[in-house]
């Protein structure tokens, strides 16, 4: 059965916060989200872990850990490492699988009055497809977040998300089995973000978020081994943020539908960078690490930088880059900058 929670309706489907007087509502397509602070993927658990620390229903959204057909048992210890200005995971996708999320953990969940958003992967088309297909069966989810930074195990192990027709395949396949919002979550390591953006827009998604984790390798020089089991891993973290910010932006330039950005947000100058760049909303990762609450405190902080900034709406933001033509902060005062 379809979510009952409305997405698209005349009236806001969540009352606008207005603390500071700017109003913080942010669509993504037909979703409508209460501001635009989303806990990302594997760095939120299955979100109602964090219900005893954070205020759930103060965020825009939830990304569940990535769901697969199978629970999974991901990678050999160690997992994670801290490197200069970020970190580097190898979790290998260890998840409950789709059927323990719904059973054990939705329940809870979608009492919380906030977007609930399934990380979906599989290692091939079909396990996309079986997973959504468990989940349409579901109520208390807004979205799916479809992880194609994953190996094709059936095309010699290429990331879907490498190549324009492997993009289409797989969003292809999961839009025709999906009635939910679909947002494609891309790799950042990819030729041209444009042209793979736009393939999972042809392709029937209604966002893209931008971007996953960047393959890194991090050694010990003293021991000739890597750092992390699984030899090589994922880089997160600020160390990313002006890489993929760069990656917002071109993929803006070129397509229609609403971008969520990450990578690096650590306050809300970083988010506000992103809206700038062209994204709707933004996803907090790695600053869970530093602080469980990061995705919470960034609404508060968002709000207190629209009043400063004199934001009424932080929609308005959007893809504002090279727009404004007064900037009271410095000598260049009067001038577009
Ligand atoms: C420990 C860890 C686990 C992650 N697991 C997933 C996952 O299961 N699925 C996914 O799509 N992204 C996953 N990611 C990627 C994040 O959702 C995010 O895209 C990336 O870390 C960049 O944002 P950040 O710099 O704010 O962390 C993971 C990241 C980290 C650090």
């Amino acid at each position: 059965m379809l979510d009952s929670r409305p997405v698209s309706s005349p009236e806001p489907a969540h009352p606008a916060r207005r603390l500071s007087g700017a109003d913080l509502r942010v669509n993504i397509g037909a979703v409508s989200l209460k501001n635009p602070v989303i806990a990302a993927s594997g760095t939120f658990g299955y979100g109602i872990e964090f219900a005893h620390i954070v205020d759930l229903e103060r965020l825009g959204g939830i990304v569940t850990k990535g769901l697969s057909r199978e629970p999974m048992a991901g990678s050999p210890p160690p997992r994670m490492r801290e490197a200069i200005g970020g970190l580097i995971n190898a979790i290998g996708l260890e998840n409950i699988g789709v059927r323990a999320f719904v059973a054990e953990k939705l329940p809870r969940l979608r009492k919380y009055n906030t977007a609930i958003i399934a990380n979906v992967f599989g290692h091939c088309v079909d396990d996309y497809v079986e997973v959504i297909r468990v989940l349409e069966d579901t109520e208390g989810l807004t979205a799916y977040e479809l992880n194609i930074s994953c190996p094709n195990v059936k095309r010699g192990g290429l990331e879907y998300s490498t190549t324009p027709s492997l993009t289409a395949e797989v969003v292809g396949a999961a839009r025709r089995v999906c009635q939910r919002s679909l947002w494609v979550k891309l790799s950042p390591v990819v030729g041209n973000i444009g042209v793979i953006s736009k393939a999972a827009e042809s392709s029937g998604a209604d966002a893209v978020v931008i971007a996953n984790t960047y393959p890194a390798l991090c050694l010990d020089a003293h021991t000739h081994r890597s750092c992390i089991g699984s030899t090589s891993g994922g880089l997160s973290g600020p160390a990313i943020k002006p890489i993929t910010l760069r990656l917002v932006h071109e993929a803006y330039r070129v397509i229609g539908i609403p971008i969520i950005g990450l990578g690096g947000i650590q306050n809300a100058g970083d988010a506000a960078e992103y809206l700038i760049a062209g994204a709707s909303a933004v996803g907090v990762g790695t600053a869970h690490f530093v602080d469980p609450r990061a995705s919470e405190r960034l609404v508060g902080d968002l709000e207190a930088w629209c009043q400063r900034e004199n934001i009424r709406e932080i929609s308005s933001l959007r893809g504002s880059l090279g727009t404004r033509l007064s900037w009271s902060g410095g000598a260049q005062d009067g001038k577009i900058c």
